[in-house]
């Protein structure tokens, strides 16, 4: 070994001292070149090529870091939207033709083309973007890899695994512009896989990655039509979104923006998946792996600028530990380096636009005007771009600005709690419910407190986890719907029966029963005598309604059958009030659950002469078809005690040391509007499911014949549902939908009955965006196991909650 001059053993112990990095820039040649091909403008990307802007309007885009011009983008016109959904609509059927095989193998050959191309993908995301080489290269683009690998296998599975489904058509999905390749991956990969045609709207900050994306997948033989790109601001989303031809949307983005797309889309039938904010709790308790955790939020808060919609932002730390992690945070924090993001030695690069930059400065100026304390990481920043520091504001109130919105930058705020109970109402004291990271040494209790947080993915001592094979979505606020794994594909499919549902015709199920029996010489069962008013069932009792009004329930002869209660606003909230405080319901085991379902359908069993009369005298259809109305319906309620210890969850085996558990949680208070039609079958086909997942009921009958409702009351009171579970208004449906719909302690609304009725529980359920299902007035054959039962209805009972727990040292 030769002896080191004494002035390299100098520079050595220099280096050592500060522990500095030189710059180490990325080259950006190949994205240069590929930007200045496309100098005089990128038109939209429609039908297998570049195509002009329909009325030639273009805008520029620039470089975050430098403020630079970059690229020269087209705007969409409602006139683009229209070409690239035609040109999506003529190449749906084909691309579906192809087969799972088919399209398979078009999906690994994108998943191979991003993989040769992602220094390219990797560059022109950074510039277009302004976050570090290092992520792009590193997290977006080997992850859009892997999602296109892994749905090229849902597609080759399609036939087998999806074979009562088929694809939704045309969909339109919008992007934002956090992570805009991940993003289009996220999006096109599952719905091109199972059979879709997709028109993709990416933010207008950063559109280059999808406009490349699409020009290389061209190339790579995906068929013209198949993925089509249309730049623009939110004038061509919202244009995307009122198109006629689209069948579904699927957003990601503002929960402002989540919510105009809500109300735009509500009765057009369109399905929607939506992505949106968060306000992630970071939960640290006293036994946690302090440096691991310090680790942990750096990940969590300055990954990305902090622009990240799961990002966590509120760091909940148990108060005995506080001071000391705090200390430590600010260490770590004074090592943060923010810079140009082709530098692969930076930690931060540049926030995505100057208007973001003000944002995030004004509520910074926010948190400390309401008392916390703002601490960032000394350094100075580069010019020109829209940089901020990594930034820590402690002191903070649970109910203050900066606790509450979302900042989407770089800034951390902090709360501390004493016991874990504390942990997660502090935790869950958010509207939205998008992400949560549990720190804690203690097996016990990192996984006691998961299944207790309101979000759609914990984080076991980790955070910013993310795989293609596990779902990831919201609770509450932060949207509904997941992207990834099976649940996600779910998304971009439908069920085979239900694509064939006609418009409900009035009265076309008493008409054929009642010709067969004619046919077989049947008369309809005689009128019950009694005549009584039945009252509403409210948390276990019968109760008369708040107006005190009752209308008449007439049979199928015309002759007057009974009344029921009038239902108003206030029996709604009282209604929902006791589904509220029926909450140990949803913690029942499932076991529980499917015992007290096996009782209801006995006790409705013994009872079922009582219930073939009053369906046969008020639909009119003949004895045996009353009667098998009621066979039916025992039989529903045993297949849902059925599925309720068998429909679970998957644990997952995503590329890392661990796993990731889906759990199917309860959504909580479900409002169920019933149609007229198969009134005891329809009425259980949409009360068991629930019932079976630990959902909480508000339950309104078809009106025409809610005395088959009312009857029930009797075969709950004698069984063994806890007072609240289930409850019971009667009433016109229009006011009792709208008031569910608005209601915020209503977390999901199933609507089957008239059009109108499905249009109102979309476009109001916008409050809190609760969770819906509707037929858009389409007629279930409920009698029909493929329509009427079964796993359609258990996904929309239940929401999917992936906790990730990484193992090993
Ligand atoms: P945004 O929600 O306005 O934009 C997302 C996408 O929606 C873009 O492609 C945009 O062009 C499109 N869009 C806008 N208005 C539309 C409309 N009326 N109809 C259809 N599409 C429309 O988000 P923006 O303005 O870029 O950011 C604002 C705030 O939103 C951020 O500060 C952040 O708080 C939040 N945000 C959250 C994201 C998340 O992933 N959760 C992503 C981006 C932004």
């Amino acid at each position: 070994m030769s002896p080191m001059s004494s002035s390299n053993n100098n520079d050595v112990a220099r280096y050592f001292d500060t522990m500095d990095y030189g710059p180490a820039p990325e080259s950006d040649t190949d994205a240069r070149e590929w930007l200045a091909r496309h100098a005089e403008g990128f038109g939209h990307f429609i039908d297998g090529r570049f195509t002009l802007a329909a009325e030639g309007a273009h805008f520029d885009t620039a470089e975050p870091a430098t403020g630079q011009r970059l690229a020269r983008i087209a705007q969409g016109s409602a006139k683009d939207v229209d070409a690239a959904v035609a040109a999506a609509r003529a190449a749906q059927p084909g691309w579906f033709a192809l087969g799972g095989h088919g399209r398979a193998r078009h999906l690994y050959a994108l998943a191979r083309m991003v993989q040769r191309h992602a220094r390219l993908l990797a560059v022109v995301e950074a510039l277009d973007n302004g976050k570090p080489i290092r992520e792009t290269r590193d997290l977006d683009v080997p992850l859009a890899a892997r999602h296109f690998y892994h749905h090229a296998g849902w597609a080759q599975l399609q036939e087998r695994e999806f074979a009562d489904q088929v694809p939704l058509g045309v969909v339109g999905q919008i992007i934002p512009w956090n992570f805009p390749l991940l993003m289009l991956a996220w999006k096109i990969a599952p719905a091109l896989a199972l059979g879709n045609t997709v028109v993709l709207k990416p933010a207008e900050f950063t559109p280059l990655s999808a406009l490349l994306f699409a020009e290389l997948a061209a190339q790579a033989g995906l068929p013209r039509g198949v993925l089509n790109v249309v730049t623009g601001d939110g004038a061509t989303g919202a244009a995307l979104v009122a198109h006629e031809g689209v069948d579904k949307i699927a957003f990601t983005g503002s929960t402002e923006v989540g919510r105009l797309i809500r109300t735009a889309t509500a009765g057009t039938g369109k399905s929607l998946t939506l992505e949106l904010g968060g306000k992630s709790p970071f939960i640290v308790f006293d036994d946690a792996d302090i440096d691991a955790a310090v680790e942990g939020v750096v990940d969590a808060i300055w990954f990305n600028q902090g622009q990240v919609c799961c990002a966590g932002s509120r760091l909940l730390l148990q108060e005995g530990i506080a001071d000391d992690f705090i200390a430590r945070l600010k260490r770590r924090m004074q090592t943060l380096r923010v810079g140009p993001p082709l530098d692969k030695a930076i930690d931060m690069g540049s926030l995505i636009d100057s208007t973001q930059l003000e944002r995030v400065r004004s509520l910074v100026a926010t948190g400390v005007r309401e008392g916390a304390s703002c601490y960032q990481a000394p350094g100075a920043l580069p010019p020109g771009g829209s940089f901020f520091p990594p930034t820590l504001l402690t002191g903070v109130q649970p109910a203050s600005t900066v606790a509450t919105e979302e900042i989407f930058g770089p800034v951390l705020v902090t709360m501390t709690f004493r016991t874990p109970d504390e942990a997660v109402v502090l935790a869950n004291n958010t509207r939205y419910g998008l992400a949560a990271s549990v720190w804690s040494e203690t097996i016990g209790l990192a996984l006691g407190i998961a299944p207790q947080l309101q979000a759609g993915v914990v984080w076991v001592n980790a955070t910013n986890l993310f795989d293609a094979g596990v779902g990831f979505g919201g609770y509450r606020e932060s949207g509904y719907g997941r992207e990834g794994g099976r649940e996600g594909c779910y998304e971009y499919l439908k069920p085979r029966a239900w694509a064939q549902r006609k418009p409900r015709a009035d009265d076309v199920a008493v008409v054929a029963a009642n010709e067969a029996a004619d046919a077989r010489n049947e008369t309809p069962l005689a009128l019950p005598a009694i005549d009584r008013t039945a009252k509403l069932f409210i948390g276990g009792k019968q109760v008369r309604p708040d107006g005190e009004l009752s209308s008449s329930i007439f049979a199928a002869n015309g002759q007057r059958a009974g009344e029921v209660g009038t239902g108003n606003r206030k029996d709604i909230r009282n209604a929902v009030a006791a589904a509220r405080s029926a909450s140990g319901w949803s913690s029942a085991t499932p076991h529980r659950r499917a015992q007290a379902l096996y009782y209801l359908a006995e006790n409705l069993s013994a009872r079922a002469g009582e219930f073939a009369v009053r369906i046969a005298s008020l639909t009119g259809v003949a004895a045996k078809a009353a009667q098998a109305e009621v066979d039916v319906s025992v039989s529903r309620l045993f297949a849902y005690g059925a599925w309720a210890d068998k429909y679970e969850g998957t644990v997952h085996v995503p590329p890392l040391r661990g796993v990731a558990l889906a759990t199917v949680e309860a959504i909580g208070v479900v409002g169920v509007v019933c149609p007229d039609e198969a009134p005891l079958l329809s009425f259980v086909s949409l009360l068991a499911p629930n019932l079976a997942m630990g959902n909480r009921t508000v339950i309104v009958p078809g009106e025409r014949h809610a005395l088959v409702a009312t009857d029930f009351y009797q075969v709950l009171e004698t069984s063994d549902l806890p007072g609240g579970v289930v409850n019971i208004v009667t009433g016109p449906a229009a006011g009792l939908v709208r008031t569910l719909a608005e209601h915020d302690d209503v977390d999901a609304l199933w609507v089957f009955g008239d059009k109108a009725l499905s249009r109102d529980a979309e476009r109001l359920s916008v409050g809190n965006l609760k969770r819906t299902l509707v037929d858009h007035g389409l007629a279930t054959d409920w009698h029909d196991l493929a329509s009427g039962e079964g796993a359609v209805f258990l996904r929309h009972a239940t929401q999917v909650k992936n906790i990730w727990i990484p193992y090993g040292e």
